[in-house]
C-alpha cells in the first residue's frame, strides 16, 4: 500500500526534521504508545516533509483531502515506472502488492471493485450476525478453559488473531486446517508493504509471498472444481464470464482472494485486542459499558480513533497539486498518518482521552473510492465480541501491557496480550 519514490517540493519546515519522530514511532516506546509522537508532528504543520522528498499529511482535514479527492491516485505500476529507482519496485513481493485492489486506479480498480459489490451492506450484516456471535461464543469458551488451568491466557492467540480468521473463511470458504499457515504467512507479507522495507524483511516477505501464491492458486483450482455457497464460488462465475481466456480469470481470482483475505485478518485482529483492552483496562468503564452496551458501538469507533491498526498509506499527485497550502508537484508521493489524523485536536479536542462518547471523527477504514471493504465485518467482530466479554468476563484485565511489534510503521501489530478473568 506504501511507498516512497523521489521527489522535490517546498516546505518551511526541514526535510530532517521528521527523522527523530520516525524512530521513536518504530521503537518499543513508540509502538506501545504513538501519540507523543503524533503530538509532535502536529506542532511540524499539517504536512511534514518527509526526508526522501514527499510528504507526511497529519492534519485531519488534509489527510481527508487526499484519501476523498480524485487527483490524488495509487501508487500504482504505471508510477513505478516513472521514478529513477526500478530496483526499488522489483522484487517479487513488492509487485505481487501492486497488483491489488488498493495498489490500482479506474479502470482496473472499477473492474475487481464491481465484482465483489457490497458484502458486508446491513441487511448481510445482520445475516451474519448469528454466525459471528457463535463464533465469539466458542473462542470465548477455549479462552476461559486456558484461563482456568493456567490462571492467564494470551488474548490474541485464542480469540484476537482466531475471530477475524474464522470470519473470512467463512466468507470466502477457507478450511479451518489451513488458518494457522494463513495467518502466520500474512504476518511475513505484510513487510513488502513498509514504507522503507530492509532487504532482509523484503526477503522474508518473497518467502511468504510464495506461499501465499501456491495456497491461493490451489484453493481457486480446487474451488472450480467443486464449486460451493461462497464469495470465491461466485468470483469465480463472475470473472470466468468476464474474462477472455481462463489465465486472466485465475490471476484476477488471485490477486482479489489473496488480498481480501490477508488485508482483513491483522487489521481486525488489532482493533479486537484493543477494544477489549482500553474497555476493560479501568474497572469503572467496563462496569459502565456492562450496564449500556447502547455505547458498545461507539467504544469501538473510539477504539479505532484511539489507535488506527493501518498506520500510513500512501498516495500520489496525478497533477501538480496545493495541500494545506504547499504546492505539490505531480508525481509526488504523499504519505497520509490515519493514526496521527484521528488526534488531530482541531477534529478532536482533547485527542489522548479516550472517550466512548466522543462521536469523534477518524479515517482508520480510509475513504473515498478505496475505502475498506470489510469495515462493517471488522465493526461487527469488535461489537460482537465486547458485548459478550463484557457479559461473560465483567472482571477480565490484562496482566500486562498490551504487545506491539515494533518492526513495523506501517501495519499495527498486536502480537499479544495476557489477560485474567
Ligand atoms: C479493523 C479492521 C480493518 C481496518 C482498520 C482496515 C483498514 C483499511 C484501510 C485504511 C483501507 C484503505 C486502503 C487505501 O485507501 O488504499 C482498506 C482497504 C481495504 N480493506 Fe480493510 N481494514 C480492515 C478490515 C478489513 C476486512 C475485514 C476486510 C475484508 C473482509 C478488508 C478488506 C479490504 C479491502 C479489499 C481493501 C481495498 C479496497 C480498495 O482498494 O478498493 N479490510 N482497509
Amino acid at each position: 500500500m506504501n511507498a516512497v519514490g523521489h521527489h522535490s517540493g517546498t516546505s518551511t519546515v526541514s526535510r530532517r526534521a521528521i527523522i527523530p519522530l520516525l524512530r521513536r514511532l518504530r521503537s518499543a516506546e513508540g509502538t506501545a504508545n504513538p501519540r507523543p509522537v503524533w503530538a509532535a508532528l502536529h506542532e511540524l504543520g499539517d504536512i511534514v516533509p518527509a526526508p526522501w522528498g514527499g510528504y507526511f499529511v497529519v492534519g485531519f482535514d488534509a489527510c481527508d483531502e487526499v484519501l476523498r479527492g480524485r487527483k490524488w491516485q495509487s501508487t500504482d505500476f504505471a508510477w513505478q515506472q516513472r521514478q529513477g529507482n526500478p530496483e526499488r519496485w522489483s522484487d517479487l513481493a513488492t509487485r505481487e502488492m501492486t497488483r491489488t485492489l488498493p495498489r490500482l486506479n479506474a479502470p482496473a480498480h472499477t473492474c475487481q471493485r464491481r465484482a465483489v459489490g457490497t458484502p458486508f451492506d446491513r441487511a448481510s450484516l445482520e445475516a451474519l450476525r448469528p454466525m459471528i456471535a457463535a463464533l465469539v461464543s466458542s473462542l470465548l469458551d477455549a479462552l476461559e478453559a486456558e484461563i482456568k488451568a493456567e490462571g492467564h491466557a494470551d488474548f490474541m492467540r485464542i480469540v484476537g488473531e482466531q475471530l477475524p480468521a474464522l470470519s473470512v473463511g467463512e466468507w470466502i470458504g477457507i478450511d479451518r486446517a489451513d488458518h494457522a499457515h494463513l495467518l502466520d504467512f500474512t504476518h511475513r507479507q505484510v513487510y513488502a508493504q513498509e514504507l522503507l522495507p530492509t532487504r532482509s524483511q523484503l526477503a522474508i516477505s518473497e518467502q511468504a509471498t510464495l506461499e501465499m501464491r501456491e495456497f491461493f492458486t490451489t484453493l481457486i483450482r480446487e474451488r472450480r472444481a467443486r464449486p460451493g455457497d461462497d464469495a470465491l464460488t461466485r468470483w469465480i462465475a463472475h470473472f470466468d464470464a468476464l474474462c477472455e481466456d481462463r489465465a486472466t480469470a485465475d490471476r484476477t481470482l488471485y490477486d482479489l482472494t489473496m488480498f481480501v483475505t490477508i488485508a482483513s485478518l491483522e487489521t481486525s485482529a488489532v482493533l479486537l485486542g484493543n477494544t477489549v483492552h482500553l474497555a476493560t483496562s479501568d474497572p469503572a468503564r467496563a462496569a459502565w459499558l456492562a450496564a449500556h452496551p447502547e455505547h458498545i458501538a461507539s467504544t469501538v469507533e473510539e477504539t479505532l480513533r484511539w489507535d488506527a491498526p493501518i498506520s500510513i498509506n500512501s498516495r500520489v499527485a496525478s497533477e501538480d497539486l496545493v495541500l494545506a497550502g504547499v504546492p505539490i508537484p505531480r508525481d509526488t508521493t504523499v504519505h497520509v498518518m490515519y493514526g496521527a489524523a484521528a488526534h488531530d485536536p482541531r477534529r478532536n479536542p482533547e485527542p489522548d482521552t479516550f472517550d466512548p462518547l466522543r462521536r469523534g471523527g477518524h479515517l482508520a477504514f480510509g475513504g473515498g473510492l478505496h475505502y475498506c471493504l470489510g469495515a462493517g465485518l471488522a465493526r461487527l467482530e469488535a461489537q460482537e465480541l465486547l458485548g459478550q466479554v463484557l457479559k461473560r468476563f465483567p472482571t477480565l484485565r490484562a496482566v500486562t501491557p498490551p504487545v506491539f511489534d515494533d518492526t513495523r510503521l506501517v501495519f499495527r501489530r498486536l502480537v499479544s496480550l495476557d489477560v485474567q478473568i
